[in-house]
Formats: structure tokens, sequence, C-alpha cells
């Protein structure tokens, strides 16, 4: 069974101008927790009107489109308009930028798995893809988390669980004439080694593909989001960008089909500059059979973070931050990020 082709070949030239040469997306989909715990630790108030003014700033900034393809919208900002009336999915638009939304509703903790969780968001999402579309998204994110430990995490049954939830969700969006973007994050945390993090990963990526065939998903009409292959953040072990490039394009080799328009990578907490590494030595290994970029929250929007403050004076110095990490990233798509980009 395969999804309706009605749709296709408008979802695969969408794929395809999302991961266009030298572009990636801009991540700014957290949820009002994860968004209000970011602002906490910066000394942001935590409100509506300050998740609306960041979410402005960065869709406002000049030349974003050279870099960034496209943005991943929450439902809050989705439906949100700037201070100064405009909606913001109008800012995205006026900027040249696709729209995407996350539309999974969170990981929650997985029955019987102590320490694992289940991502949710099934029930309804038909009619939620529907509406979203009419508010102007043309992609859509589900985000599946996995935790690490040295034997036991992700179990078969997290690893099951979440292989067929992303599954259903890409046939839907599918349907639905949206571009789904299928985000199995292998969680950073933990003090994992790089070798454990590459089997994870590669146990994962090749269930999350086979229910992606099971359920008759259309792989020329998607989007992986994989985190990069190393070693877990309480480890000692610290990875070099061209050893972060090498675990990562096997695991990747060895599972993603070819038919896959373009794998973009998350941040997943690595540093901006980390990531910047990593995705420019994964660029620099020779030929591969998709388009590898980037789809990262933290690593283009961090430093603007925190110059911005939430202080309207800080504004433009915060859009400059965001346009050089959106360089450096579209610089790493070509091999051509290096650490004297940093010191300009
Ligand atoms: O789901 C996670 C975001 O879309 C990417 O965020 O780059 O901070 O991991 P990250």
């Amino acid at each position: 069974m395969t999804t309706d082709t009605t749709n296709l070949p408008v979802l695969i030239a969408r794929a395809r101008a999302m991961v266009t040469t030298g572009k990636g997306l801009l991540a700014i989909d957290e949820s009002n927790g994860t968004c209000n715990r970011r602002f906490a630790s910066a000394g942001i108030a935590q409100t509506i009107e300050m998740r609306r003014d960041w979410r402005a700033l960065l869709l406002s900034t000049p030349g974003l489109s050279r870099c960034i393809s496209g943005v991943i919208l929450y439902d809050e900002t989705i439906r949100q308009t700037a201070a100064d009336g405009q909606p913001l999915t109008q800012l995205a638009h006026d900027a040249g930028l696709l729209i995407g939304i996350k539309v999974d509703t969170g990981a929650k903790p997985l029955a019987a798995h102590p320490g694992e969780t289940v991502t949710e968001g099934l029930d309804g999402l038909r009619e939620r893809l529907q509406s979203y579309s009419g508010m102007g998204a043309g992609f859509a994110k589900w985000r599946a988390v996995f935790a690490v430990d040295d034997r036991h995490l992700p179990t078969r049954a997290c690893i099951a669980a979440n292989a067929q939830a992303l599954a259903r969700y890409a046939v839907l969006c599918q349907e639905a004439g949206l571009v789904p973007i299928v985000e199995p994050e292998i969680l950073m945390d933990g003090p994992h080694t790089q070798a454990r993090c590459e089997d994870v990963t590669e146990a994962v990526l090749h269930s999350v593909f086979d229910q992606l065939v099971l359920h008759g998903a259309a792989l020329e009409a998607l989007i992986l989001k994989p985190s990069m292959v190393l070693a877990g953040q309480a480890s000692t072990a610290r990875n070099t960008a061209a050893e972060v490039a090498e675990a990562t394009l096997q695991c990747l080799r060895r599972t993603v089909p070819a038919a896959v328009p373009g794998i973009m990578f998350l941040s997943g907490g690595q540093s901006a500059e980390q990531a910047s590494a990593g995705l420019n030595a994964i660029n620099l290994s020779g030929e591969q059979p998709w388009p590898l970029s980037f789809s990262f929250g933290r690593a283009l929007q961090y430093p603007a973070l925190q110059i911005w403050a939430g202080q309207a004076a800080n504004r433009i110095a915060a859009q400059d931050a965001v346009m050089h990490r959106a360089r450096c990233n579209s610089a790493a798509l070509t091999g051509a990020y290096g650490a004297a980009m940093e010191t300009v």
C-alpha cells in the first residue's frame, strides 16, 4: 500500500526546495514550556508577548532567506500577530520563507518503560493538518526522542512505538499535502560512547524506515531530521568534527534510502560552533546520496537570544547574530565554514 499520489509532484518539489543549495531551516518551534525555560535562563520574562516579539525579530531578520529556506513554527506562533498587527506567517511569507509547523503534542512517559517516552499527537491529526495547511503551512515536523544508556536504553518497545508514530504521522502529512519532517532524536545527555550512539542511531533509523515503508510513505516526499552521531555530553570523550562526520555518514548510508530528497540535522544541544563544524565536516566527506543540511533551533538562536535579552534596543544586534549563524551554516553546506568565520 502506498500513499495517494495526487499530491506527490508538489510535495517532491517542496521537499527539494527545503534543501535547496546553500540553505537550511530555522527551527523556532519550541513549545511554550521549552521556550520559557530558555527565556528564564537568559533573564527574559516568560510571557506570550516576549515569545511573540522574539519570533517576530527572527522572522524579520534582513537577508535571512539567503541562507534559510523555511521556518518551523509552533501552534501559538502560526496563529500570532506581531506587535504592529502583522500575522507572523505574513512576516515569514514576505521574507520568502516556507512555513512549517510542529504537529506532535510532545514526548510523554512510555508506560512500563521508566526513563523512556513516546511522542503523542496522532488523535485528530488529520483535521489539524488540514487546518495548518489553511494557515499557510507547507511542511510539518514530528520529533521522537530516544534516551541512551550503555546497555538497555532505548528499548525495542520505545523504538517500535516511536517509529510507528513517525510513520503514521508522515503518511497523514502526505495525504494532507504537507511535507513531513521525520525527526528521530537520539538524546545527547548521558555518558554513552560515540560507538553506542552509532549503534542506537542505526537501530532507530532502520526501524523508522521500515515503518515508513510499511505504512506507505512516499520516501521521495519527506525530509529526515536526525541527530549527529557523537559521544554523550556526560562522557569524558569529545569527538572531533571529522569523527562526528565519519560515524554519522556511515550510519546514514546504512539506513537511509537514496530516494529521500534531503537530510537536515538538528543541533541537539551542541554549541553553535560545534554544530557548524560537524555539518561542515559532513559536507567535506565527498558525495553522498542526499543533500545534507541543517534544521537547527538552538544552534541558530542561542547566541542571538543572549544578545537580545528581551530588550528592544538589542534587536538589530540580535538579528546580526542570527544572520551570522545562518551564514556559517550555509557555508558549512559546501565545506567552506572555518574558525576564521567566527573571528569577523
Ligand atoms: O526539535 C528540535 C528542533 O526542531 C531543533 O532544535 O537544533 O535545538 O536541537 P535543536
